[in-house]
């Protein structure tokens, strides 16, 4: 008996594996894709210099907020972006600047207060969870952050508890097609279609694709509609 059932149970095993083993595969490459180097905090003065190639106010106008919308600025390093996100969603609306490292998240909360910044809230979150609020925010936005992300789809998972029905989520980062000179090294930089791809595996679709910028890739999603 126990001679005729090991074929049929190792064929089911052998049948299991050829069919789901792709998928496993797949989504542990992605969750374990190697991330790039955290941004070094004692280098937090080079976030705080001007960006001329980084165009701030046409990003904003592309990101079409308006006053009292709630935007999560994940990664945020020393705030260079949630200034001007403030700026924009105005005293009505909230800016949450999140970071995993403490110096970043102190050099933010000092600059929030010397700006006098009433909008903006700082937050110290974990590398897979930026430990927001779920159903809350109209657009989450990374900058020069993905390519650091330690475990993607967990925080993608995150994100989109954190996102309203119809929130979006931009991602902005260093185009390893694109010659910089500066930014991380290429081989930590994240081709634009892995980040399609982990993101539509994540249960994103892209909605928009902005091409002005000379280093970057500039991607905004919204949650799949099922
Ligand atoms: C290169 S800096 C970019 C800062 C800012 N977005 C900008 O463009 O000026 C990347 C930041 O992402 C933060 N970071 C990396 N992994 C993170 C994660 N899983 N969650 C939140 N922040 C993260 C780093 O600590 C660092 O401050």
């Amino acid at each position: 008996m126990v001679k005729n059932k090991m074929p049929l149970v190792m064929l089911k095993t052998l049948l299991f594996l050829v069919l789901f083993l792709p998928l496993f595969s797949s989504y542990i490459s992605a969750q374990t894709r190697d991330p790039g180097e955290l941004f070094p905090p004692d280098k937090i003065f080079l976030l705080e210099e001007p960006r001329d190639w980084q165009n701030t106010e046409e990003i904003m106008d592309r990101l079409h907020l308006g006053a009292g919308d709630i935007v999560a600025d994940i990664g945020a390093g020393s705030g260079y972006f949630t200034v001007p996100l403030a700026s924009r969603v105005g005293d009505k609306g909230l800016v949450f600047a999140e970071d995993i490292q403490i110096e970043m998240v102190n050099y933010i909360s000092k600059k929030v207060e010397a700006l006098e910044l009433k909008n903006v809230r700082v937050i110290f979150g974990k590398p897979e969870d930026p430990s927001l609020l779920d159903n809350f925010f109209d657009l989450v936005f990374l900058a020069n952050t993905y390519h650091e992300l330690e475990t993607p789809f967990l925080m993608l998972e995150n994100i989109k508890k954190d996102l309203r029905y119809s929130g979006r989520l931009a991602i902005i980062d260093w185009d390893p097609a694109k010659q910089s000179p500066f930014g991380p090294p290429i081989e930590e930089k994240v081709p634009e279609n892995t980040v399609i791809n982990e993101l539509e595996r994540a249960g994103f679709e892209l909605i928009e694709k902005h091409n002005f910028m000379p280093y970057h890739y500039f991607l905004v999603f919204r949650k799949k509609s099922y």
